[in-house]
């Protein structure tokens, strides 16, 4: 039961307050510097119980606020037929609470006002009377028949908190194998949780919605990782014609996933300029963001390896709770209720698999979007990686030696899993070896060993993950029925400039340096002279976005072929104005020229310049094209992190002393832009290993609202991220280059944790939870007799 003592983190507060908070928290925002004549703010009424009916709901005080113009509560949506929207797994989620809040900070009403400072007075202004009821936060719990039923809103379904049961692989071959291995091999089990984080990009969500009732135009500028996917949905929602909405998402502040979904701020805005006829922003606090808006991971997840004595490996067997929190709003494609956990065979060469899992409903946020990762592909990874370590020291196994033991060898590619992803390319034995000359492996074994009896705690932890990124095929990824192929629009301008736009939306990751590059290339031309443009729906062509590492993957595909289409008109250009068969003609960057007379020639540059002024009478004038790419399968980057730890017995820190990162992404375009997405994303790996978990205490008051609470690593912790790499290109990519931004967010956690098991594996320790805090290793010394005053 909610007590009267809960606290709530950023409720009640006047808006100076918040001011400084936003200050304070590191936010700001590109949307919040649009700036339109007549514009008015919104704020949001939340929730301060994580479970209650609403009895009743008087906005009289806060319409009497100075500047407070209106205030919008479920019922008023619910009038309009907006009161629910469809979330990207098919559940629907209250855009406001009508009759019932389902976690704390749940958006109750919305407030529209000529100020943010009358916004806030007119949210402390709203009496909401609640009754509180029973809070169900541990999902282990969550099918208990005394369990609160959350959901009764979903009347087509069986009153349960449970959400689905999913499954793949082969059970009965599965089973046996594990019957052979309990008779003559080795079976491990581990439990372990990889517990409910948050994305937290530097900015926050936020948006300005604009309705025009002159041209019925609706314009709104939003925190958003894909636009056109984003248009759809509000055309399809609120009924509103396509073509009259545009979204324009300009720089975004980092994403990681939390700007995927489209979330109850983004609806009232909306909805309020559409009632009020002028513009009005809503942009969301640190608190809000990390309360409500969608977070990652929250998998409880039981795995089990079976082998034969030697440590060759068999079998997989994994069994996963899933919290979803009050709403089913993960961010997954269609056909995928769990993303693609069932990559979690990783790069070995298991026989048999079977995977399930069952996701419930408690009453935290909804999320369970794709964290930079590509759909759950860190908990697969986390549970592999875990799995084996457990394994090597039940059989007294060097993790190292366990692991290129059961590789798919490089030979073996294409890779059909047993869980049958189709493996493109990969050599897992190269990476590995490669991290462990770096490192100096076996110096690294020998000093452990000296340490040890020294007494000391030394670690080492590897991480040999592979991923599995850059969704479509459209025929089997699909997000709320569009299909996953992205685009890129390639116009050549007479001078030989060159505009290209993209189906895909930057978030800091550097697509304009690195997809003008992939078209420069294609054209022999400077990467200056292309210009790359995106997140406007009124000029990109459509995309599906950038989450999941599928921008190089699929738009970087769909770059080079739009570019190629561009150079195969410029060839017909070539051979009219050379006078030659285009079979004749050669191919050097920049340049067509014919066979056996290479003085004979045009630059690209010429060829543009032609296609506006003297072109082929046989062919429409201009220079531009628009590729729009279905990849025919994902591409599967891997790597091999070795982490070396120290372990201090007084107090329980662990000090990380070496990462080495080896990473293979297939094709490079750009080593710098790699190597900054590999620091970034191994800072973010650091992060749940170590620090971040968004908790509740049983009343599901949110513990971890603010940056006080919820510990992001800073530089400070960061320890000196050691790369390296090699390249196994992917064979049906048009450039062979693979995914790489979120490789190390989902490398990285299992190496530091296998570091620290690995430290203590003497003594009997096979896991620890994350985030390993001081304190929960030092309680793991006290119980092991290691740790000291
Ligand atoms: O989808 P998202 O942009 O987050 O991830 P990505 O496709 O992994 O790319 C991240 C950045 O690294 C982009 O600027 C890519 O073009 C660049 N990249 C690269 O230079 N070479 C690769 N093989 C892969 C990515």
């Amino acid at each position: 039961m909610a007590s009267e003592t809960q606290h709530v983190h950023g409720l009640g507060e006047a808006y100076k307050r918040k001011e400084d908070a936003r200050f304070i928290r590191g936010q700001g925002n590109y949307v919040d510097d649009v700036q339109l004549p007549g514009m008015l703010y919104g704020d949001i009424v939340r929730s301060p119980y994580a479970h209650a009916l609403i009895k009743h709901i008087d906005i009289s005080a806060a319409l009497a606020v100075p500047g407070v113009l209106a205030v919008i509560t479920g019922k008023d949506l619910d009038a309009a037929g907006l009161a629910w929207m469809p979330t990207l797994s098919a559940d629907t989620e209250a855009v406001l609470a009508l009759d019932r809040v389902h976690y704390q900070m749940q958006e109750v009403a919305f407030v529209v006002a000529t100020s943010r400072y009358a916004a806030a007075d007119g949210v402390e202004a709203v009496d909401v009377e609640y009754e509180p009821l029973p809070v169900l936060v541990d999902a282990k719990k969550a099918r208990n028949p005394d369990a609160p039923l959350l959901r009764p809103d979903k009347k087509d379904r069986q009153p349960t908190n449970h959400i689905y049961h999913w499954e793949t692989g082969d059970r009965a071959a599965t089973d046996t194998a594990f019957a052979e291995a309990e008779a003559n091999g080795i079976v491990v089990r581990q439990d372990m949780y990889v517990p409910r984080i948050h994305p937290a990009p530097i900015e926050t969500c936020g948006c300005v919605a604009d309705y025009k009732a002159a041209t019925g135009k609706l314009t709104v500028w939003m925190t958003s990782q894909a636009p056109h996917a984003h248009r759809t949905l509000f055309a399809i929602v609120a009924g509103l014609p396509e073509h009259r909405i545009r979204i324009i998402s300009p720089d975004i502040g980092g994403g990681f996933g939390n700007k995927v979904p489209i979330y109850p701020g983004y609806v009232c805005a909306v909805v309020a300029s559409l009632k009020t006829g002028r513009p009005v922003k809503w942009i969301e606090d640190r608190t809000e963001n990390l309360s409500s808006t969608g977070f990652g991971r929250d998998y409880h997840i039981h795995a089990e390896i079976a082998s034969d004595k030697d440590g060759n490996v068999q079998a997989l067997r994994v069994n996963t709770l899933a919290d979803h929190g009050a709403f089913d709003a993960a961010a997954q494609p269609t056909k995928f209720p769990a993303g693609l956990f069932h990559i979690c065979t990783g790069s070995y060469d298991f026989k048999h698999a079977f995977v399930e899992v069952d996701a419930v409903h408690t009453n935290k946020a909804p999320g369970g979007i794709a964290y930079r990762c590509s759909f759950r592909v860190t908990e697969a990874s986390y549970l592999i990686e875990r799995a084996m370590d457990t394994l090597a020291h039940e059989l007294g196994k060097d993790p190292a030696q366990l692991r290129l033991q059961n590789f798919i060898q490089p030979q073996a590619f294409p890779y059909r899993s047993a869980l049958d992803w189709t493996y493109d390319s990969g050599n897992y034995e190269a990476a590995l070896k490669l991290a462990m000359k770096n490192v100096d492996y076996e110096e690294l074994r020998r000093e452990q060993a000296e340490k040890r009896a020294r007494g000391e705690l030394m670690g080492i932890g590897i991480s040999s993950f592979t991923e599995i990124v850059g969704a479509g095929p459209g025929k089997h990824f699909d997000i709320a029925g569009i299909q996953m192929f992205d685009s890129c629009e390639v116009r050549v301008h007479p001078t030989g400039k060159v505009l290209a736009r993209i189906g895909v939306q930057t978030q800091g990751q550097g697509h304009e340096t690195t997809f003008a590059q992939i078209i420069a290339a294609e054209l022999g031309m400077s990467p200056d002279d292309v210009d790359v443009e995106h997140g406007d729906t009124d000029t990109a062509p459509y995309g599906l976005g950038t989450y999941a590492s599928r921008s190089t993957p699929v738009s970087g595909a769909a770059s080079a072929l739009a570019a190629r289409k561009v150079r195969d008109k410029a060839k017909k250009i070539a051979s009219y104005l050379l006078e030659v068969g285009e079979e004749d003609l050669e191919w050097e960057p920049g340049r067509f020229y014919v066979r056996g007379a290479p003085d004979k020639g045009k630059t690209i540059q010429e060829l543009a310049f032609a296609a506006y002024t003297n072109c082929p009478p046989y062919l429409e004038p201009g220079l531009e094209a628009v590729n729009y790419y279905d990849p025919p399968n994902l591409t599967y980057p891997f790597g091999s992190y070795i982490c070396i730890v120290d372990i201090d017995r007084g107090t329980g820190q662990v000090h990380i002393r070496r990462f080495m990162a080896v990473d293979d992404c297939g094709t490079i375009i750009n080593p710098m832009v790699v190597e900054g997405q590999i620091h970034g994303g191994l800072t973010q790996g650091l992060a749940p290993a170590m620090y971040e978990e968004l908790a509740y205490d049983a009343d599901g008051n949110i513990l971890s609202g603010n940056f006080q609470d919820y510990l992001i690593p800073t530089s400070m912790e960061t320890p000196r991220w050691e790369t390296d790499r090699t390249v196994t290109p992917s064979p049906h990519h048009p450039i062979g280059a693979k995914g790489v931004g979120e490789s190390p967010t989902v490398g990285a956690p299992q190496a530091i944790v296998n570091a620290v098991v690995d430290a203590l594996a003497h003594v009997g320790v096979r896991h620890i939870d994350i985030p390993l805090s001081p304190w929960k290793v030092w309680q793991v010394l006290k119980e092991k007799g290691l740790a000291t005053d």
